[in-house]
């Protein structure tokens, strides 16, 4: 695709945009994405090379769709990078408009982050350097550039990175070809199969993609699985549940839990994780679990097809979290639109909207904080998730009310529901400068529901 916005103009010949298309459920074989192999692995680090190029990608059967990708995929290759080792990843952009790339969750240097204003041009590539100095976690990468990260990541440039951490081994959690990433994105396709991208309308995007297919199915084993979901839609939330298994939840956005939790439902945002095992032993050959959302239904069958060695365990406690050393500074933040100069609305962050060139909160290196951020938008009711670069959080509390399974352990995204605040608690220990906080619902952040601090020796 030569131009991002020209299947729009394409579209027009004899389809019929915002027709809703019927996708038989569970006629498509769910992917596995590949594990991106390194170009070189070098005394002490690994060097990966993705190219970030179109693509034409069969999403929903029949229909070829013009997509944005990394490599190739609609879910980029899957870096499996180690704590303590660090990689070197290059990006060579080979559209013909403008990218950067952001690690989400990664703790980097600011010239590492894919800070909005920080492009790769056309024809230029860029490597970015991944300390991997923090604990095991799943993270992803994705477009950041301002104004355009909202069209590029809805338009395919996302994908997973994992960070596996030896110190996890001894917990026996399934892994190799029972570690499976599962990256969920909403689509609109129109009947010629272009993507419709149109910010106002974002609740129309009717598909739920599973690494890339519409409610796919995959074959399983009668044993444990751990499924890493990531969140990876523009501004869609999901209430996740089985019809037939438990979900033992194990981690979140910043690595592992505590220990693990049972849960009948979960709910995450744009931009989330949840590190879940399912035990699908007890299940007689030629039986399915369905995964389903509470609004949008089926979306994943597990067919239980087949039975093989099982080692692995859903053990009682994973990890003690790091310590809350005690907060010095308490700041807030308020996430709101404004109407009254018309649609589209100002998108702000404490009244203001994004300057690259106005630092929000000056923070000192090893300073522990208190945010307390709010939704403001009751009238219109309007959904916001907070999102912060560089380092983890844990929530305190929301609203007053002492926080849920939903933000337990170590988050870098929550949502925030209108008129309601969550309060949460970081120590801004890692690196010195620039990085952004913002809604990660992207057509937000996009029109300037984004801010920056500064971290200052
Ligand atoms: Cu997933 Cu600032 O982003
Ligand atoms: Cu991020
Ligand atoms: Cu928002």
């Amino acid at each position: 695709m030569q131009d991002p916005h020209a299947d729009h103009a394409r579209s027009g010949g004899g389809a019929v945009q915002g027709q809703a298309l019927n996708v038989t459920p569970f006629q498509t074989l769910m992917p596995v994405p590949p594990v991106a192999v390194p170009i070189r692995r070098g005394g002490s680090y690994d060097e990966y090379e993705i190219n970030v190029q179109p693509a034409r990608l069969e999403l929903v059967p029949g229909l070829m769709t013009d997509a944005l990708t990394y490599g190739g995929g609609w879910v980029g290759p899957v870096i499996r990078a180690r704590t303590g080792r660090p990689a070197k990843v290059t990006f060579r952009n080979t559209l013909d408009v403008h990218t950067n790339v952001h690690l989400h969750g990664g703790h980097v240097q600011a010239v590492d982050d894919g800070y909005p204003m920080d492009m790769i041009m056309p024809g230029d590539s860029r490597t970015y350097n991944y300390p991997n100095s923090q604990c095991g976690a799943t993270l992803w990468y994705h477009d950041h550039v301002h104004h355009d990260e909202s069209e590029h990541t809805y338009r395919g440039l996302h994908g997973i990175y994992i960070i596996d951490d030896p110190a996890e081994a001894s917990l026996r959690l399934p892994t190799g070809a029972y570690d499976i990433p599962i990256m969920l994105t909403d689509v609109k396709i129109d009947s010629a199969g272009a993507l419709i991208y149109e910010p106002p309308k974002a609740i129309e995007r009717d598909i739920v993609l599973v690494n890339g297919k519409a409610t796919p199915f995959l074959p399983v084993a009668a044993r444990k699985y751990r499924f890493r979901l990531l969140n990876a839609t523009n501004e869609g939330t999901y209430k996740l549940s089985l019809d037939k298994a438990t979900m033992w939840q194990v981690g979140t956005d910043g690595g592992l839990l505590p220990a693990p939790v049972a849960r009948p439902e979960i709910t995450f945002g744009s931009g989330e994780r949840v590190d879940v095992v399912v035990d699908f032993t007890k299940l007689p050959k030629g039986s399915s679990v369905v995964l389903s959302d509470a609004v949008k239904g089926p979306i994943l069958r597990f067919d239980v097809n087949f039975t093989a060695k099982d080692t692995s365990e859903v053990p009682r406690k994973l990890r003690d979290l790091p310590a809350l050393p005690a907060a010095t500074v308490e700041r807030d933040v308020r996430l709101s639109f404004d109407f009254s100069s018309g649609i589209p609305p100002l998108a702000l962050v404490n009244g203001k909207q994004f300057d690259p060139d106005r630092v929000d909160f000056t923070i000192k290196r090893g300073t522990t904080e208190i945010w307390t951020v709010h939704n403001d938008d009751t009238e219109p009711s309007i959904l916001h998730t907070f999102h912060l670069h560089m380092t983890h959080f844990r929530v305190l509390s929301r609203s007053g009310a002492p926080m849920t399974a939903d933000d337990a352990g170590l988050k870098d995204t929550v949502l925030v529901p209108p008129g309601s605040s969550v309060r949460l608690q970081a120590t801004f220990a890692d690196y010195l400068g620039r990085y952004p906080y913002h809604c990660h619902f992207l057509e937000h952040s996009s029109i300037g529901m984004m801010a920056q601090m500064e971290v200052v020796p």
